[in-house]
C-alpha cells in the first residue's frame, strides 16, 4: 500500500480576529514603547495609559480566543510538547498549520509578558505627574516601577527578536509567514481547520473591554 500525497491548496489559517489582534497589537506596542520615553504628562501620558490598557484588552481577548477561538489560534493546537519541539528543531516534525512548535512557545511567552507588563503598569507611578489608575502605595511603588521598567526592556528584546525571526524565515528559508497574517490564507497539504465566527470574536472583545474598563476605572 502506498500513501496518497495530498496536493497543496489554499486554506484559511488565521481568522480575521487573530489578524486584527496582531496588527493592532503591533501598532499599540510601538505607541507604548515610544510614549514610555517621553515626559509622561499630557498627550504622552494619555498615550501610554490608553495604548497599555488597549494591549491589556487585546491580550486578555487573545487568551480567551486561545481556548474558544478558531482551531489554529487555540493553545491546544500550537503549544506542543517539548518532544515535538525537539523534533521540529531537528527538521523532523510534521508540517505545521499555523504556528510551528518554536513559534508556539514564543507566542505564549510574548502574550504572558505583555499581560504582566500592562497589569504592572496599572500600579506603576513615576512619582511625579503620572501614575496608573491603581497606583501602588509607597511600600510597593519602587518594586512595581522597577519590574515594569525591566520587563519593558525585556519585551523590547523578545519582540525585536520575534520580528527578526519572522524576517529571517523570509530571507533565509524563503518562508513567508507575514502574508498569511495579513490575508489569513496559506498553502498547505493539510485539511482546512475550523474557523470560528467573526461575530463571536467581536462580541468577546467588547465584553472584555467593558469588563476591564469597569474593573479598573
Ligand atoms: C513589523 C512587525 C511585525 C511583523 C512583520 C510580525 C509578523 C508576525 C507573523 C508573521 C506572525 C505569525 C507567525 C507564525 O506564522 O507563526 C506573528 C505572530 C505574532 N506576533 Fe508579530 N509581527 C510584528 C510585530 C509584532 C509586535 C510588535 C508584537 C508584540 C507586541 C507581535 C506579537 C505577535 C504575537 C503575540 C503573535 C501571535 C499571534 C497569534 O497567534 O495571535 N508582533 N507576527
Ligand atoms: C504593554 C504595554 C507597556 C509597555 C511596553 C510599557 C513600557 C514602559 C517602560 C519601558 C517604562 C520605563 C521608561 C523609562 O525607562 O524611563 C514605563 C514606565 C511607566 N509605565 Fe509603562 N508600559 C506599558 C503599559 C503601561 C500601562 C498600562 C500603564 C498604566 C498607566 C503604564 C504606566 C507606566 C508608568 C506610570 C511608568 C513610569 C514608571 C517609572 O517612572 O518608573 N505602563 N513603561
Amino acid at each position: 500500500m502506498h500513501k496518497t500525497i495530498k496536493q497543496k491548496a489554499r486554506i484559511k489559517v488565521w481568522d480575521i480576529g487573530t489578524r486584527l489582534f496582531h496588527w493592532a497589537l503591533a501598532v499599540l506596542f510601538c505607541l507604548s514603547a515610544f510614549s514610555a520615553f517621553q515626559d509622561k504628562f499630557g498627550i504622552y501620558a494619555d498615550m501610554h495609559l490608553w495604548s497599555g490598557f488597549s494591549i491589556l484588552v487585546l491580550v486578555t481577548w487573545r487568551i480567551i480566543w486561545g481556548v474558544i477561538g478558531s482551531e489554529p489560534s487555540r493553545f491546544r493546537h500550537f503549544v506542543k510538547s517539548p518532544k515535538a519541539l525537539l523534533a521540529y528543531l531537528r527538521g523532523k516534525g510534521p508540517e505545521a498549520v499555523g504556528h510551528n512548535p518554536l513559534g508556539g512557545y514564543s507566542v505564549l511567552l510574548m502574550l504572558l509578558m505583555l499581560l504582566a507588563q500592562a497589569m504592572l503598569g496599572l500600579f506603576a507611578s513615576d512619582g511625579m505627574f503620572f501614575g496608573g489608575p491603581l497606583e501602588a502605595g509607597d511600600d510597593y511603588s519602587s518594586l512595581v516601577n522597577n519590574t515594569h521598567q525591566m520587563l519593558g526592556y525585556g519585551l523590547f528584546g523578545v519582540v525585536g527578536f520575534h520580528v527578526l525571526i519572522v524576517f529571517g524565515y523570509w530571507a533565509l528559508r524563503r518562508v513567508n509567514l507575514i502574508l498569511p497574517m495579513i490575508t489569513g490564507w496559506a498553502e498547505h497539504s493539510a485539511e482546512a481547520p475550523n474557523i470560528a465566527r467573526p461575530l463571536l470574536a467581536l462580541l468577546l472583545v467588547l465584553i472584555v473591554a467593558a469588563a476591564l474598563y469597569g474593573l479598573i476605572f
